[in-house]
């Protein structure tokens, strides 16, 4: 399995796999358009020419970029796939010195196995509130909020 960034034409698997969750109520879903206007933001991991995994890293100030769309294929989870796309998030946001990560969602003990902590939805600045207007779920939103610092180069 390979960890790499997302191509175009892994975009209706990345789609398929995110939408299924979503679905599941597990996370938000996403239309096409926004994953490949977003196509940059993601990593995949990938079996041959299957995706088993996606995420992504969409950067929204100087200090703060959010990990968005984590989705491993159920039978390819508890093998670190999800660990490797974090990682690579987290490695993304330190190489272009952004500081703060922060992420919205109903696993917040999956995201605390690397460095993020638990905070007041209401601590998060209103700049990330934008596309939660757009949220079928605004304002009664049940997803948790965690931060992760990355410690970068002075
Ligand atoms: C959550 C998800 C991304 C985890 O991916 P995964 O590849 O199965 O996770 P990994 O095997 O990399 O697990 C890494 C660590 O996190 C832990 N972990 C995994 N899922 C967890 C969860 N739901 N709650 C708490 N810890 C979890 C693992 O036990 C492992 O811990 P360890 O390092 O101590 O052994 C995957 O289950 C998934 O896609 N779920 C459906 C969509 C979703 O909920 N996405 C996340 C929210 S946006």
């Amino acid at each position: 399995m390979k960890l790499e960034k997302a191509k175009i034409n892994d975009v209706p698997e990345m789609h398929k796999l995110i939408n299924y969750f979503a679905e599941k109520g597990e996370m938000l879903a996403r239309p096409l358009s926004e994953i490949y206007e977003n196509i940059r933001d993601f990593f995949v991991v990938k079996e041959g020419e299957r995706v088993i995994g996606c995420a992504a890293l969409h950067v929204c100030w100087s200090d703060l970029a959010e990990v968005k769309s984590v989705a491993v294929a159920e039978d390819k989870q508890d093998q670190k796939v999800g660990a490797k796309l974090i990682e690579a998030c987290l490695a993304d946001a330190k190489a272009l010195g952004i500081s703060t990560v922060f992420c919205l969602t109903y696993k917040p003990g999956f995201f605390e196995k690397f460095d993020f902590s638990q905070v007041d939805k209401m601590e998060l600045p209103r700049k990330v509130w934008t596309e939660c207007y757009r949220c079928p779920k605004f304002p009664d939103c049940d997803e948790v909020a965690l931060i992760c610092r990355i410690k970068t180069e002075a």
